[in-house]
């Protein structure tokens, strides 16, 4: 292969297989439309007609343990980490293991924005513009041996750059998994960007997955490895907490937190008088994935 080590993934993938720029060809009238609107109408189906944070709030309130366990301080501390070169280590019951570029992995994807809802297991809410592409494209570019039934994720392992992960009693790096029919289910995204831009580092750039019926952890940030595997693989929140964070974390006001109720939920942003919300079984996604859990026990698999 000549002399790709020596391109970054940036250069070499043109930028409208990342954002989803359909829009902009609209024309004069099209000039009229807001990006977003127009994302809508391209994503019919899948995301929701909810109004969407703010890119200053979706940017400035996060979780990024690597970057410190306040909201605030992965804003600033994750602009400093490295994402270009990045690779992706695709690994275990796949035809095609290998550790592929960025601009590999995004090669052949469709980029598209999905508004989605995000529920974090805290108990605050957000509506979120990704773009991004289906996890279950990705899995059948590298061919899923029939053998694998989930899928593993790991986070980058980077102490230099990630001061979270200098000391502490957290186990780095940050590991999630889904089932491999949650994986393929045509919701589950792995996303490149948000509000048609580059996604912002603390949003786990530059590429990290979104389950939208599943509690925000599971969205893992930042991914260098996915795995393909026979047995449920370790997730980094159950193994600090198994009575408190399950591996399904499916979103469910029915079964509470150990420590707080998750019947309703703070939407971030909502202004001084806005109050809380309902929380919706499966995020308000039921229609699209409740046949996955049929005969479990939700509150045995929380
Ligand atoms: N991924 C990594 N690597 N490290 C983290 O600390 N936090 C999780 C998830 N993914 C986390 C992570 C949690 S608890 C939530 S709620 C979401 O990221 C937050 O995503 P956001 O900051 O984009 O809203």
């Amino acid at each position: 292969m000549p002399f790709k080590s020596d391109l970054r993934w940036s250069e070499v993938t043109p930028k409208s297989l990342f954002f989803n720029r359909r829009q902009i060809m609209a024309g004069a009238a099209g000039a009229l439309v807001s990006p977003i609107l127009a994302g809508r109408a391209a994503a019919a189906g899948f995301s929701t007609d909810e109004a969407p944070n703010t890119l200053e709030e979706i940017s400035t309130y996060n979780n990024y343990y690597e970057f410190g366990y306040s909201k605030e301080e992965p804003s600033t501390k994750a602009q400093a980490l490295t994402i270009d070169p990045w690779s992706v280590e695709i690994g275990g019951m796949v035809d095609k293991p290998g550790t592929y570029d960025l601009s590999d992995v995004l090669a052949g994807m469709t980029i598209e924005e999905r508004i989605y809802r995000f529920r974090c297991v805290e108990a605050w809410s957000m509506v979120i513009p990704w773009q991004g592409f289906e996890l279950s494209g990705l899995l059948n570019k590298v061919g899923v041996q029939p053998s694998a039934k989930f899928v593993a994720f790991e986070t980058l392992y980077r102490p230099e750059e990630m001061p979270g992960q200098q000391g502490g009693s957290f186990p780095y790096p940050y590991v999630e998994g889904v089932r491999l029919d949650e994986a393929m289910n045509p919701l589950t995204i792995l996303a490149t960007g948000l509000y048609d831009e580059e996604l912002p580092k603390q949003n786990g750039a530059p590429l990290r997955l979104v389950v939208p019926w599943k509690y925000g952890f599971k969205s893992i940030k930042a991914i260098v490895k996915i795995t393909l595997t026979d047995v449920m693989p370790p997730t980094t929140w159950n193994i600090l907490a198994a009575n408190e964070y399950g591996f399904y974390a499916n979103v469910n006001p029915g079964v509470d937190h150990p420590r707080w109720s998750q019947a309703s939920e703070r939407p971030i942003g909502g202004g001084l008088f806005a109050g809380r919300k309902d929380t919706v079984l499966f995020n308000g996604y039921g229609e699209q994935v409740a046949s996955l859990y049929a005969g479990q026990d939700l509150t045995v698999d929380y």
